[in-house]
């Protein structure tokens, strides 16, 4: 009981970080003028996001791909704009896409 509550204390210590980074990461690269983590802006909230296409095998390299050339209706008739290499590299956009996946928390 004590080893597991260190164990999840221990988790989240580890966690915290890369998440906020991550949300950095997608402030930085201009993703959080359209989109907050829990409410729809300009683009769905990333926790809709996540819960549409946690079951997809191929989500991640899906929406890699529409981050990248942008386009609209999946949400709606607004759409994104494309994020280009000069906004967000390979590697950065991976890894905010991986953490809008996993929940965006
Ligand atoms: C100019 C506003 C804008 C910016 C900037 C923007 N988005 Fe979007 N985003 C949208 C809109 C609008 C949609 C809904 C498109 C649709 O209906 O298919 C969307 C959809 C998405 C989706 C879901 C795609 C789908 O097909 O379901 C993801 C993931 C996403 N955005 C991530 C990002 C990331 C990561 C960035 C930063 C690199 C970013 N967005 C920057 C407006 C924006």
């Amino acid at each position: 009981m004590k080893t597991s509550l260190l164990l999840s204390a221990l988790l989240a210590f580890c966690l915290a970080p890369t998440a906020q980074a991550s949300e950095a990461l997608a402030s930085k690269s201009g993703c959080m003028a359209c989109h907050t983590k829990d409410k729809k802006l300009v683009g769905p909230a990333f926790r809709d996001v996540s819960a549409k296409y946690k079951d997809q095998k191929d989500a991640e390299a899906k929406l890699i791909d529409k981050v990248r050339k942008g386009g609209s209706g999946n949400w709606g008739p607004i759409p994104m704009s494309p994020n280009g290499p000069e906004k967000i590299s390979d590697g950065d956009l991976k890894t905010v896409v991986e953490w809008i996946l996993k929940g965006a928390a």
